[in-house]
C-alpha cells in the first residue's frame, strides 16, 4: 500500500485531490495530510474520509522542520503530493513576507526533510519514492493579448507578484534538488483552477457569493485581462497521472485551452444563476448586470494567461474532461447544495479581509 504524504490538504485544490484519490484508490493507499489551518484551510472540506482508517490529518506547519521530519520518522512515506502555500495574490500584494516564509521557506523544509528521509547511505534515494511540487503558470508572467501566444515548459519564468516571485522561487528549489541530488520529483505548472470548497477571496466563488447576497461584483481595471480555467477534478487527475506516469525531473504544463476574459466569466455566471435558481426564489430579483462594478486595477495585473498542454497530453495522454459550462453549473450546483459551508467561509477573518479590500 503507498503512503501519501500531502501538505495543504484541508485547502482547495488539496481536498479535492484527496477525494479524488479516496474515490480513485479507496483503500489500496494511505494518506496523511498535513496542513496549518491558515484562513483557507478548513476540515469541513474533508468530513466525508475523515473516519477513513486510510486517513489521517496532522495539524502542522510545514515551516516547522521537527514537526515534518517527525511524520518521516514515523511513517515510510513513498509520495509527496505537496500544495501547501499562501496562494492569493492580492493578499500577497499586501502581506508579501508570508508568501515567502510559507512558499519558499516550507517548501525547503519539505525538500530537505523529503531528501533525508529517502537518501541512501551509499547515494541515490530508496526505489520508488516520489515529490511533487504543485505550481502555478503564473511563474511564467503574462502574455500578450495575441491568441497565439502560450505558456510552454520552455517559457522563460518571469513572476510579476509576490505570490508568483515566491512561487518560481520554490519551483527554483526543486529543480535546484532534482539538478544536485538527482531527488526523485516532478514540478507542475497549472492555469486558474475552480469548482467545489474553493475559498470566496477568489474571483469565480466571490462573484457567486456576492450575486447570490445581490452584493456588486467587483471588477479589476477593464475586466479583458484572460485566464485560463480549469475544472478542479481535472487537475486533480493530473497530478496523479503525472506522479504515476510522467518521466521524473520533468516539468509538465496542466490547463485546459479555456481562456476567458474576467468580464465574460461574470457574465456567464449571472447568466447561469438565472438558469439554474428557480423562478420562485427570491434572489432572482436582484441577480442582474447591474451588479457588475468596475474598480481599481490590481498592481502589476497580469494581462493574459494561456497554457499549452501539449507535453501532458502526448507524454502521458491527459486531457481536460469538464467543459466550462459543465464545470460552472456543477460548482454553482455544489454552492447552491453547501450554503452553510459559504457561509462560514465567508464569516470571520474573511468579512475582514473583505471589507479592507473592496469597501476603503
Ligand atoms: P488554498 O489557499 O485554498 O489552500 C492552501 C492550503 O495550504 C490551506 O489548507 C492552508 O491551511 C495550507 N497552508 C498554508 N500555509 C501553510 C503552512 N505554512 N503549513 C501548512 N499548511 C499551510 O490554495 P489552493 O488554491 O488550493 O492552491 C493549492 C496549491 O496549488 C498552491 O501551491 C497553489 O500555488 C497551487 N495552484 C493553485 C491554483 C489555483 O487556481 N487555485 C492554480 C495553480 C496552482
Ligand atoms: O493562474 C493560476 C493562479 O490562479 C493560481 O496560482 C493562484 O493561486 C490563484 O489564486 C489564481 O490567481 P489569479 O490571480 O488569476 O486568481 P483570482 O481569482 O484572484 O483572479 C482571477 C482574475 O480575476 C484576475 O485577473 C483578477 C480578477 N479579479 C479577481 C478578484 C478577486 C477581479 O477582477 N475582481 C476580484 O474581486
Amino acid at each position: 500500500m503507498r503512503t501519501y504524504l500531502v501538505t495543504g490538504g484541508a485547502g482547495f485544490i488539496g481536498s479535492n485531490y484527496i477525494h479524488y484519490m479516496f474515490r480513485k484508490y479507496d483503500n489500496a493507499i494511505r494518506i496523511i495530510n498535513v496542513d496549518a489551518l491558515t484562513y483557507a484551510g478548513n476540515l469541513e472540506n474533508l468530513k466525508d474520509v475523515e473516519n477513513r482508517d486510510n486517513y489521517q490529518f496532522v495539524k502542522a506547519d510545514i515551516c516547522d522542520r521537527d514537526a515534518i521530519a517527525k511524520i518521516f520518522a514515523e511513517n515510510d512515506i513513498d509520495r509527496v503530493v505537496h500544495f501547501a502555500a499562501e496562494s492569493h495574490v492580492d493578499r500577497s500584494i499586501r502581506t508579501p513576507e508570508v508568501f515567502v516564509q510559507t512558499n519558499v521557506l516550507g517548501t525547503a523544509v519539505m525538500l530537505n526533510c523529503a531528501k533525508a528521509a529517502w537518501e541512501l547511505p551509499g547515494g541515490g534515494f530508496k526505489e520508488g519514492k516520489k515529490f511533487l511540487h504543485v505550481s502555478t503558470d503564473e511563474v511564467y508572467g503574462s502574455l500578450p493579448e495575441d491568441e497565439n501566444a502560450f505558456f510552454y515548459e520552455t517559457t522563460p519564468y518571469d513572476p510579476h507578484s509576490p505570490y508568483s516571485a515566491s512561487k518560481a522561487a520554490s519551483d527554483l528549489l526543486v529543480k535546484a534538488y532534482m539538478d544536485t541530488y538527482r531527488f526523485p520529483a516532478n514540478i507542475t505548472n497549472c492555469s486558474n483552477n475552480y469548482g467545489p470548497y474553493q475559498f470566496p477571496e477568489k474571483l469565480i466563488p466571490l462573484v457567486i457569493n456576492n450575486a447570490l447576497q445581490g452584493r456588486k461584483l467587483p471588477v479589476y481595471g477593464d475586466g479583458k485581462n484572460v485566464r485560463d480555467w480549469l475544472y478542479v477534478e481535472d487537475h486533480a487527475k493530473a497530478i496523479d497521472m503525472v506522479q504515476e506516469q510522467g518521466r521524473l525531473f520533468e516539468t509538465y504544463n496542466i490547463g485546459g485551452h479555456n481562456e476567458k476574459q474576467n468580464i465574460e466569466i461574470l457574465h456567464i455566471i449571472l447568466e447561469t444563476l438565472r438558469e439554474m435558481l428557480p423562478e420562485t426564489d427570491p434572489r432572482r430579483a436582484h441577480i442582474n448586470e447591474d451588479l457588475i462594478t468596475y474598480v481599481e486595477d490590481r498592481k502589476g495585473h497580469d494581462r493574459r494567461y494561456a497554457i499549452a498542454p501539449d507535453k501532458i497530453r502526448k507524454e502521458i495522454g491527459w486531457e481536460p474532461e469538464t467543459m466550462f459550462q459543465e464545470g460552472i453549473r456543477k460548482t454553482i450546483r455544489w454552492f447552491f447544495d453547501n450554503e452553510e459551508w459559504l457561509k462560514n467561509a465567508a464569516s470571520g477573518e474573511y468579512q475582514k479581509y473583505y471589507s479592507e479590500m473592496y469597501e476603503k
